[in-house]
């Protein structure tokens, strides 16, 4: 087989066969196909699409590029959690302690942030001490112990996977649905849960921008999940505004605390519990979203939920009295309020832009090899309907310069429109696909 070959085929529209698959990515592994027949091989991807069967082949392809997990020895059903990324959405670090608080364990590997998605690895790395680097044999006892375990990808894990990520970031062939759908499913299958949960975002702040794409995308995986039998349940959710009011990784650990101390109500709980709640399903634990939502909120109500995020950060070396005491954690030095321009309602915001605002801030990165600042981001002050006199503070913006804050203030002033008509409320779950 030859490379060359394949390339021509696919930038022609025609189908690739499992071997070619199977082929394509063994030398994507190995390294024997160069990163330019790789980049010209995504480009021909992007723009000729995979069917469905592709998809499913290279997505297995993907999974089995490297080692695979296996949870077996840890009792019960395990459940995981994927959300395909937006801004301040910090439903992980509420729903993992809260799903384990339930007795259902929960065994997640996450990623880093890129562009205007934050990443889980990058806010837990923001808790003074916290090891991401957790081995699997570490993570199995962790797992028959707490419950709790989330960490970085382990380095055999989808070997593929990581080196297509990175060629796509650089070559505008991120935002394909197959190639998303391969990368996020592969990902899940490799690390071995029997149930997963996805949040697919739909919105302005999102990959998949408006509703039939963020269904197809749903459905793309559910399908792949179910032609390995795993239990997939996809929520459409809204990425129109940011999800919390925190955007930053110190900012978002604070969000999540509040969110299990039972301080905070909204779009970032509601999320969470409705995700949550699927996790519960798919565990069998309980056997509908109403019963779910229930047990979970009972858990934030009766401090369980908190107990299980504190013995997470006791488990992984992070610092646990940051639950008590804001200040242990990272808070950038220079601050600046945005302000309201005009009276009137927030009409719309443009997510991105407010999660490019944020990586202005320092908070994200807009490369791989970027460092973060973990004190840096934005709380937010309004939500998409709620009314504004001119000067009101509608931001509060958190970076380690003046001139970092105010050039990300003009990110968010942009992104943020104020009008006199009164908007829709965007409707925060789209859709269940399972
Ligand atoms: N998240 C992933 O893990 N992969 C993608 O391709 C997009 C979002």
């Amino acid at each position: 087989m030859n490379i060359v070959d394949l390339i021509i085929k696919k930038r022609d529209g025609g189908k690739l066969t499992k071997e070619e698959i199977e082929f394509f990515i063994k030398g994507v592994t190995d390294s024997s196909i160069p990163d330019y027949q790789v980049s010209a091989m995504l480009m021909a991807i992007y723009f000729q699409d995979l069917d469905n069967e592709e998809t499913s082949e290279l997505t297995m392809a993907m999974a089995h590029s490297g080692g695979t997990f296996d949870l077996s020895s840890v009792e019960g059903i395990k459940v995981d959690k994927h959300s395909t990324g937006g801004v301040a959405d910090t439903t992980t670090l509420i729903l993992a302690p809260l799903v384990a608080s339930c007795g259902v364990p929960v065994i997640k590997m996450s990623g880093r942030g890129l562009g205007f998605s934050g990443g889980t690895l990058d806010k837990l790395e923001s808790i003074p001490g916290f090891k991401i680097d957790v081995t699997e044999e570490q993570a199995l006892e962790y797992a028959k112990t707490s419950g709790i375990v989330l960490m970085s990808q382990t380095d055999n894990l989808t070997p593929a996977d990581k080196k297509l990520y990175a060629l796509r970031d650089v070559t505008g062939t991120v935002d394909n649905l197959a190639l998303i759908s391969g990368s996020i499913m592969s990902k899940k299958i490799a690390a071995g849960a029997d149930a997963i949960v996805l949040d697919v975002k739909c919105g302005s702040g999102a990959f998949m921008k408006d509703y039939p794409s963020a269904v197809k995308l749903a459905k793309t995986m559910a399908e792949i999940g179910k032609s390995v039998g795993r239990n997939v349940t996809a929520v459409i959710s809204s990425m129109d505004q940011p999800l919390g009011m925190n955007i930053g990784n110190s900012l978002e650990v604070i969000e999540a605390i509040e969110v299990l101390k039972g301080n905070v109500k909204g779009d970032l709980l509601d999320v969470a519990l409705t995700l949550g709640a699927y996790m519960l399903i798919g565990a069998k634990k309980v056997n509908s979203v109403e019963e779910g939502i229930s047990m979970l909120t009972e858990n934030i109500n009766n401090g369980k939920g908190l107990a299980k995020f504190r013995e997470l950060l006791i488990q992984q070396h992070g610092n646990p009295d940051i639950i008590e005491d804001y200040s242990l954690l990272p808070l950038s030095k220079a601050k600046l309020e945005v302000r309201a321009d005009s009276d009137g309602y927030i009409y719309s915001m443009n997510t991105a832009e407010i999660g490019r605002s944020s990586l202005e801030t320092g908070a994200g990165r807009a490369s791989k090899t970027d460092s973060i600042d973990f004190g840096s981001g934005i709380i937010m002050k309004v939500r998409i309907g709620d009314t504004v006199s001119k000067g009101d503070v509608i931001a509060e913006i958190y970076s380690a310069t003046e001139e970092k804050c105010i050039s990300a203030g003009k990110y968010l002033k942009d992104a943020i429109e104020i009008k006199a008509e009164k908007p829709e409320q965007p409707k925060l779950i789209l859709d269940i696909i399972s």
